[in-house]
């Protein structure tokens, strides 16, 4: 499989490493280098670092932190309730069970690896395997539960280094009329956005349904619906059946997203060598704003001390000296310092009155950050975004 380098983002820290202290000597940084596969077009890391370094009982997302995403995920659960009636539901990445707490009623099973949040769904009474998504995990659970009639992955697939062994399990924990619902970002949206910042360690790969087509070719399972999300800055929801079930039409919607994205060039090398000119110009402009405000001491925080928001201060160099902290609602993030960068993290109370500029990490809530900070910007306060090119609003 020939895969070819376009993009060399420099060297990058574990995102999800908030550091307690700064001890510069013990960080561990990797490659972070993007390739484009050329008979896939799946666009992934060159080198992927050891889940263990990125997955265990330190992870502190917490899906739960959102009120955007808690209203999404009960909504869906509503969604895939009335439309797809399951007796029973399998969760691979159930974070803090966001998302399956909705299903108590039917069996619930979920997977996740890191520990700290398996404890917070097995408090539920969620029967949760705190273990890697594998062929011999789903083995284990076929025994003992059976086949899903839904499986459900959110932010997770697109973690999972051996995709060919991923999309095996699940082809095999599905019932034969089970539907497989996979959530990820969008290349596309991420391409036209020159949103760069979508990769990072764990982000093995950032779909296109062009490469999902393609390296699903080989399973028994078919995309047969998408809906396009708003979360994390555009994402989509790929809805697969098996290929021999025939009760469940292949929307119009598939064939319209491959052309969209063959429109586009997804499958083509040069549109990666495009976008990889356009990530150094917004390099470029994004320093310009944080030197230009600098010197004139204006105060600048960082707001959501997001994995993505690593990606941009790590590669751009932007560190404690340009924002003076980052302010953030996840408890487990307060108190610490960013990766890499070792910008302070504070638990968010407001911005306090002698704040200029806020870098917008979290740019993905920007209408819940505005809407929630209206005295900030009435008062002449301002955002910082990288998105879709570095500009001051
Ligand atoms: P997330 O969207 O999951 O991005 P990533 O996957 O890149 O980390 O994280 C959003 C972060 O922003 C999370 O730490 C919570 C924080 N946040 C705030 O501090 N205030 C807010 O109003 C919102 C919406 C998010």
């Amino acid at each position: 499989m020939k895969k070819i380098r376009f993009l060399n983002l420099g060297k990058h820290p574990i995102t999800n490493s908030f550091l307690s202290k700064i001890n510069s000597k013990k960080e561990f940084f990797y490659n972070l280098r993007l390739v484009y596969h050329q008979d896939t077009k799946l666009i992934s890391l060159d080198s992927f670092v050891p889940p263990k370094k990125m997955f265990n009982d330190k992870y502190a997302h917490r899906a739960s932190a959102s009120i955007t995403m808690s209203e999404a995920y009960k909504n869906l659960a509503k969604k895939i309730k009335k439309k797809f009636r399951p007796k029973s539901i399998l969760e691979i990445g159930s974070n803090d069970g966001v998302f399956i707490k909705h299903f108590s009623k039917i069996k619930n099973i979920g997977v996740e690896p890191c520990r700290n949040l398996a404890n917070v769904t097995t408090k539920m009474k969620i029967k949760t395997y705190d273990k890697f998504w594998t062929m011999y995990l789903s083995k284990k659970i076929l025994k003992k539960h059976g086949r899903f009639d839904i499986i459900y992955s959110a932010n997770t697939i697109s973690h999972i280094h051996n995709l060919n062994e991923t999309f095996k399990a699940i082809e095999n924990s599905l019932t034969s009329q089970g539907v497989f619902i996979l959530e990820d970002p969008s290349l596309l949206k991420s391409l036209q956005k020159i949103s760069y910042d979508q990769f990072y360690d764990e982000h093995a790969y950032v779909f296109s349904i062009t490469a999902l087509k393609n390296i699903t070719k080989k399973t028994n399972l078919e995309i047969f619906n998408i809906e396009e999300l708003k979360t994390h800055g555009g994402s989509n929801r790929v809805f697969f059946k098996k290929k021999n079930n025939k009760e469940i039409k292949v929307s119009k919607i598939v064939n319209k997203h491959l052309s969209n994205e063959k429109k586009f060039g997804i499958n083509k090398l040069k549109t990666y060598q495009i976008f990889a000119k356009k990530v150094k110009d917004s390099k470029k402009k994004l320093i310009k704003i944080f030197q230009k405000l600098k010197k004139r001491n204006n105060k600048i925080i960082g707001y959501g001390a997001t994995y993505k928001s690593s990606t941009v201060l790590n590669f751009c160099q932007i560190d404690k000296n340009y924002i003076s902290y980052f302010v953030d609602t996840t408890p487990t993030k307060a108190g610490k310092f960013t990766p890499g960068t070792h910008i302070p993290i504070k638990s968010y109370n407001g911005i306090s009155d002698d704040v200029d500029y806020a870098f917008l990490g979290a740019w993905n809530f920007k209408d819940e950050i505005f809407k929630k900070e209206k005295k900030f910007r009435r008062r002449g306060g301002k955002f910082i975004t990288h998105v879709p090119y570095p500009r001051i609003i």
